[in-house]
């Protein structure tokens, strides 16, 4: 059994009055201990599927959520507050997509990571941990900084903060929404360096959200290709970047530039992702892909294993070159 599983889940929201699917049959699964990157343009669903799986879409915005959620065996949306709390801090920590909207800006960083800690870790919650824990997210002089208030932080900063407030309750898996796009280069590596160490020294699972293939290829143990969304593509890492079955994430991957490539442009995929409201019918994918044929305007395709750990969501799968 995996550590988190996410099966058939449909997620429809109210925006503007009426309801709007925005995941549709969205298929995951992540072991205890990996690292699992989810990849996909713009647009294409990863923060909704994030948020989702962590349980932390406002009520108010929510319609109807169908499928399930499994976290270590529970079913995430049968919790009680109680097992809430406990899923949000020891099971999953989250470290949002944009940092400002995260912290409190009213509280001093040091006294939100010392309420974390007393909700989590409560023999933890003394100044040393929180010091502690600020140095290793690679904070210089963490007592000065923990009477500081989120505004007087650097955006890279504010975000080693709030991957400090996810890690302090020490959870299960980490969820980090493209963690280091606000950075710069060099606080990019120490930050991945940083997540990745503290990944094996815990144990922890990890789920990535990142446009970064080279990133990918580095760190994750397996990926999911999302796509208007759906998970249109799940396997090992090494299968999807050098062996992608849906033309999807061919088409992604040969969209990415490779050092040494001597053509003048990208290869661009014509089009742009449908957004929710306005997926096309058949498979998603079809106005764009290069394979398609007249049935894939009309029928659904099936999420089917394809190979071993290999899940894929079309019935022309592009086929491996040996
Ligand atoms: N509250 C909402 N109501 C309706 N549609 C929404 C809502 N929130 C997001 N969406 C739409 O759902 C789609 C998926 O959004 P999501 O934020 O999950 O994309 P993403 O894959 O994380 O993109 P990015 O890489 O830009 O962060 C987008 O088209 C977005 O506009
Ligand atoms: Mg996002």
């Amino acid at each position: 059994m995996s550590l988190l599983e996410v099966d058939q889940l449909s997620v429809d929201l109210v925006a503007q009055g009426a309801p709007v699917r925005v995941l549709d049959r969205v298929e995951l699964a992540i072991d205890a201990g990996q690292v699992h990157a989810l990849v996909g343009e713009s647009g294409s669903g990863k923060s909704l599927t994030a948020l989702s799986v962590a349980r932390l879409l406002p009520d108010t915005l929510t319609r109807r959520v169908a499928g399930t959620v499994r976290f270590d065996g529970e079913d995430v949306y049968g919790l009680d507050p109680a097992g809430l709390r406990r899923l949000r801090g020891r099971g999953v920590g989250y470290v949002f997509q944009e940092p400002s909207t995260a912290l409190n800006p009213v509280m001093r960083i040091g006294t939100q990571i010392r309420e974390m800690l007393q909700l989590h870790r409560p023999k933890e919650a003394t100044d040393a941990v929180v010091w502690r824990w600020l140095e290793r997210v690679g904070i210089p002089s963490p007592d000065i900084r923990a009477r500081q208030y989120p505004h007087e932080l650097s955006g890279g900063m504010q975000q080693r903060v709030m991957l400090a407030l996810a890690l302090s309750a020490q959870p299960r898996l980490l969820i980090a929404d493209e963690p280091t796009t606000a950075l710069d280069v060099t606080i990019q590596a120490q930050v991945l360096d940083l997540i990745q160490s503290l990944q094996r020294e815990l144990g922890m699972a990890v789920l990535l959200i990142t446009h970064n293939f080279g990133l990918v290829g580095e760190i994750a143990d397996r990926v999911s290709v999302m796509y208007a969304g759906q998970v249109v593509e799940r396997g090992p890492v090494s299968a999807v970047l050098n062996a992608p079955r849906h033309p999807y994430t061919a088409a992604l991957l040969g969209s990415v530039p490779r050092l040494g490539d001597v053509r003048e442009s990208l290869v661009v995929i014509p089009g742009t992702v449908p957004s929710p409201g306005h997926w096309p019918g058949g498979c998603r994918f079809h106005p764009r892909c290069s394979r398609a044929t007249p049935g894939c305007a009309t029928d659904q395709p099936a999420w089917r294993e394809i190979a071993p750990e290999s899940w894929v969501r079309c019935p022309y799968p592009v086929e491996v070159q040996s």
